[in-house]
């Protein structure tokens, strides 16, 4: 089993935005909780448990930025909107495909990993001027 990275929410992520940046901060702390657990192989109900916040904050996530993009008429929702749906299915997908949360977990990190990171450096920065003004 290959160690996974750390997940730290870093400073060059910050938006500026209060409530967004709040949530991204939490996600990264959900993401590592789950991280920790696998990595510790803590029982499955802990896994489990830590799986399903992890999804369901992503969720959440998704649907307030979503709202606040919308709020502010930013330009970009549709695509935005896209990038979060086409994450939202893979994760899906690895939830149907793995019966066992300890693998279903690893999958999921895997997929994070390089998805979060790169998805606020690249696009949440990118709705930071149409959120700002409003
Ligand atoms: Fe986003
Ligand atoms: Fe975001």
């Amino acid at each position: 089993m290959q160690a996974l990275p750390e997940f730290r929410f870093t400073s060059d992520l910050r938006t500026g935005i209060q409530a967004i940046d709040r949530q991204h901060v939490e996600w990264f702390q959900a993401l590592e909780t789950l991280r920790k657990a696998v990595a510790a192989g803590r029982g499955e109900r802990t896994v489990a448990q830590a799986l399903a916040f992890a999804v369901s904050y992503t969720q959440r996530h998704f649907g307030d930025e979503e709202a606040a993009m919308a709020k502010a008429g930013y330009a970009g929702l549709a695509e935005h909107r896209a990038l979060h749906a086409q994450l939202a299915a893979r994760l899906a997908e690895l939830t149907a495909q793995h019966g066992n949360d300890f693998d279903c977990a690893q999958e999921v990190l895997t997929l994070m990993g390089g998805w979060i990171r790169e998805h606020i450096a690249g696009s949440d920065k990118l709705y930071v001027p149409a959120l700002a003004k409003g």
